[in-house]
């Protein structure tokens, strides 16, 4: 018997024109952050005027059509996603989903807020610790108090989510001579970590990026100084490398757009938390969805439409160069989503 095609099942993913199935979002749901990490914003940042932030509904709108278009990953980002008033009632939505639910977090509000994310459909959380000394912590920060960050991993992991990892930027003189006491508490913690070279994202004057770039392969060398990595052939489709230890649990990562590409099994867009959507990290093409939701409140296929168009827009990839004295993407991290 001859199967009969739907021509529109075909339609109901999202395939880019190098062949890539884009079936990961990463949302924004706000630009503000408690903090002001020296990676990530200058000291003074201007935050958008609440009219051209999206509104929750907004943001759930536009979840739900790309669930529709096979989307299988959601990751709500920031600035500090857990900052954004009201932003519990949308993860209770998006967690009703047919999608897996997971947060970047600064942890500053993990404390309070864990159990209720667990509790809410939140199935792994990513948090961001680059030194586990409060003193530099707060220089990194410039705002952020380690302890209260501490605390809420405490809190995190007591939750029982699925999984737990740890962002680091590495950056030389920094906290680079920290990797192995950041390796040492994610095993104690029963957690994983990543590290992370830092990316020219945003006109920041705090340093010299080129000074302070530490690469994947240095980060790497120093932790088998202690613990021989194994790398793992599991595949997550995304930029990071993963190790494992003999002797824990935890794995390590590595995200490193610098020293080694990942843009070919790229799966991922970004959406702003203005409603750009963001085909790259590293390239400025974006479609106005917000145009689109506010032009035509409640045209569920007009949106589908335009996220289906907008697959012929994603890059083959990013092109990051730190003798470039210009940043090559102007937007800082907390416009992109992080
Ligand atoms: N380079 C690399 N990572 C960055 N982040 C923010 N800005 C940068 C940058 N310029 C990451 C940090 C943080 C997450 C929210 O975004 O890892 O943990
Ligand atoms: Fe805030 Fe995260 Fe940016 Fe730090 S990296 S300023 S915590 S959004």
């Amino acid at each position: 018997m001859t199967e009969i095609k739907n021509p529109d099942v075909a339609q109901d993913v999202l395939i880019d024109k190098f062949g890539r199935r884009v079936d990961y979002i990463r949302l924004s749901v706000t630009d503000r952050c408690d903090f002001r990490c020296v990676y990530c914003m200058s000291e003074k940042m201007t935050f958008l005027p609440r009219e051209r932030v999206l509104t929750l509904e907004e943001i759930y709108q536009l979840a739900q059509a790309f669930t529709s278009l096979g989307v299988k990953k959601i990751r709500l980002t920031g600035g500090e996603p857990l900052v954004r008033k009201g932003v519990t009632g949308l993860i209770r939505q998006l967690g009703q989903l047919d999608a897996e639910l997971v947060i970047t977090t600064n942890g500053s509000q993990l404390s309070t807020m864990a159990s209720e994310l667990r509790d809410a459909g939140v199935k792994r959380l990513n948090i961001s610790l680059d030194s586990l000394r409060a003193d530099r912590f707060k220089a990194m920060t410039r705002i952020g108090k380690l302890d209260q960050v501490l605390r809420g991993i405490d809190a995190a992991v007591a939750a029982g989510f699925e999984r737990i990892k740890l962002n680091a930027v590495v950056m030389k003189g920094r906290n680079d001579d920290e990797v192995l006491d950041l390796v040492d508490y994610a095993r104690d913690m029963g957690i994983d970590i990543s590290f992370i070279e830092e990316m020219p994202l945003g006109n920041i004057t705090s340093h010299d990026r080129a000074e302070a770039y530490c690469s994947s392969d240095e980060v790497r060398r120093l932790i088998e100084q202690r613990h021989p990595l194994v790398r793992t052939t599991e595949k997550t489709a995304g930029p990071s490398t993963y190790f494992r230890m003999n002797d824990s649990d935890s794995r390590v990562g590595f995200i490193s757009p610098h020293s080694h590409n990942f843009c070919g099994d790229c799966n991922r867009v970004r959406v702003t938390v203005e409603g750009r959507l963001l085909l790259c990290l590293g390239n400025e093409h974006s479609v106005d969805l917000k145009a689109v939701l506010r032009a035509h409140p409640g045209d569920t296929e007009r949106l589908r439409q335009a996220l289906i168009d907008s697959m012929d827009l994603k890059p083959e990839r990013h092109w990051f160069d730190l003798d470039d004295d210009e940043p090559q993407v102007v937007r800082f991290m907390n416009m992109t989503g992080g």
